[in-house]
């Protein structure tokens, strides 16, 4: 009896201890470092293959168009260059062309909102960035998948490899490796775009990404100084008020 419930515990006791390490183990992934930058050519080279390529399904839904000036463009530049949606002016938020419902029919699941993508995405592995950056770049052909597209850090993913065109097809060869199938994409198709080319239009796409998630930082950090500038003033203030006050009483 009691040698049994010791063997229970034992077990017990190997499932917690090991199970978070299988668990990583099954999940490890390994992330390509993304050279995201605040260049503004570059994030404008982003915006523009987000609006063309990305908002037909996904939206920057606490983004308003106009906030792309703080990134270098004119009212005018935004209105005739990105904004695609019929109807929708320069101080709208970026939502999608795709209505929800329509997208959970068509893809089983609804494109997320990609405004805090970026940030979600981060983890042990990597950041957010090299998560999207690794993920745009890892799509192959999948003839099981309905979309006929696989992605190997995104198993069984609902997205179509939309920038197929651009980096052409890549076909997986599975390997047995030592947790599990390991796969080695290959390029057999060329696109449009060379293999550092497209690397580099990735890379522009996912500065966008990084900016769009916070477009108030520089904002937020003027706001940050003028608070403690703000406080000083009021320390010498409320100093000599006290000196003030005290006078009298010695
Ligand atoms: C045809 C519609 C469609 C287009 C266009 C599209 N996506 Fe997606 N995307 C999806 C769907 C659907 C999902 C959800 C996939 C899932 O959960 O299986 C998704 C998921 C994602 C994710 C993963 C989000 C997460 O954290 O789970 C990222 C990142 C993403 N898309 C980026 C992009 C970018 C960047 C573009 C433009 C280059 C783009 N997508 C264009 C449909 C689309």
């Amino acid at each position: 009896m009691m040698t049994k419930m010791i063997q229970r515990l034992k077990g017990l006791l190997a499932v917690v201890l090991f199970a978070p390490g299988l668990a990583l183990a099954s999940e490890a992934v390994h992330l390509d470092k993304a050279p995201v930058s605040t260049d503004q050519a570059r994030l404008q080279r982003g915006a523009k293959i987000f609006v063309n390529n990305c908002m037909g399904c996904h939206g920057l839904s606490f983004v308003r168009y106009n906030h792309m000036e703080q990134i270098g463009l004119t009212p005018e530049e935004i209105e005739k260059n990105l904004i695609f949606i019929a109807g929708a002016k320069v101080g709208d938020l970026m939502i999608p062309a795709i209505q929800a419902a329509d997208a959970k029919r068509w893809f089983g699941v609804r494109p997320p909102d990609l405004t805090l993508v970026t940030r979600a995405r981060s983890s042990e592995f990597g950041s957010g960035a090299d998560w999207v950056y690794t993920y745009l770049r890892k799509f192959y052909r999948d003839p099981e998948r309905p979309t006929g597209w696989n992605n190997e850090i995104f198993p069984n993913v609902g997205m179509p490899h939309v920038l197929y065109e651009f980096q052409g097809e890549q076909t997986a060869t599975v390997t047995q490796g030592e947790h599990g199938d390991v796969l080695q994409l290959s390029l057999t198709k060329p696109g449009k775009l060379s293999v550092e080319q497209y690397d580099e239009a990735v890379a522009d796409l996912v500065s966008f990404l990084v900016w769009a998630g916070d477009p108030s930082a520089n904002f937020r950090k003027s706001l940050g100084l003028f608070v403690l500038g703000f406080l000083a003033v009021l320390l010498v203030i409320t100093y000599l008020l006290k000196l003030n006050y005290w006078k009298d009483v010695h």
